[in-house]
């Protein structure tokens, strides 16, 4: 099975509830929700208030990816916020065991993120601890960059490590995706694809979702 996960970094936040409602509508399977802090990222995106907003209209699961620091603090905040999925940073994290184990007792999905310079050999002892782990093809903090190539070895790689540790677990890829890698990473063992502006800045976002999801 795999997943469509839109970024609402890349929405209209003036009409933030006519684009959730566009994407209920939608084949896309989550909603991706860029958590940003200025301080483990250069940008600040919305807190846990907006995530509130976005859940009273979402009809799908909210993936909510934590670019803060140390976000083992604020794991109560967005369950309460409405998050289903939390995804925190290695990078960000000192004692990420005790944080995935926080996201699972507070009753959510729990992943680590990867950024592009995070060897995926990091996770050998954690992954066993995650329902997913994302893979940044980007550097994380702005929408609309450029897809890094190497992701499809980390794909690959992080593949092997499943296979071999938790077969359950989901590979996620957040950053550049469109339509023209996006069957690449499937192929390369990716279960899910986030999507910013290949979704929001194309002209019919609802067919950009289906045509990703084949
Ligand atoms: C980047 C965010 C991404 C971003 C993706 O830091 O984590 O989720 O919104 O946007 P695109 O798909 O435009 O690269
Ligand atoms: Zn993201």
């Amino acid at each position: 099975m795999k997943y469509i996960s839109p970024s609402l970094l890349s929405a209209d936040f003036g009409n933030l509830q006519r684009d959730i409602e566009m994407l209920n509508a939608s084949e896309c399977d989550w909603l991706h929700v860029d958590v940003m802090d200025g301080l483990f990222v250069p940008n600040i995106s919305f807190g846990q208030p907006i995530v509130k907003h976005i859940k009273r209209h979402a009809k799908k699961p909210l993936d909510v990816h934590l670019m803060i620091k140390d976000p083992g603090r604020y794991v109560q905040d967005f369950r309460e916020a409405g998050a289903d999925i939390l995804t925190v940073h290695y990078e960000a994290c000192v004692h990420l065991d005790r944080v995935l184990h926080a996201i699972h007792d507070a009753g959510m999905q729990g992943g680590v993120v990867l950024n592009p310079s995070t060897p995926v050999s990091l996770l050998e002892d954690i992954v066993q601890e995650c329902d997913l782990v994302l893979l940044m093809s980007v550097n994380p903090g702005f929408g609309g960059q450029k897809f890094i190539e190497n992701t499809y070895n980390k794909v690959r790689q992080l593949r092997q490590l499943c296979d071999r540790k938790n077969p359950h677990c989901l590979i996620e890829v957040d950053g550049g995706v469109n339509l023209q890698n996006a069957p690449l990473l499937y192929e390369a063992g990716a279960d899910v694809l986030v999507a910013g502006n290949a979704v929001f800045k194309s002209d019919n976002p609802i067919q950009t979702i289906h045509q990703l999801k084949q």
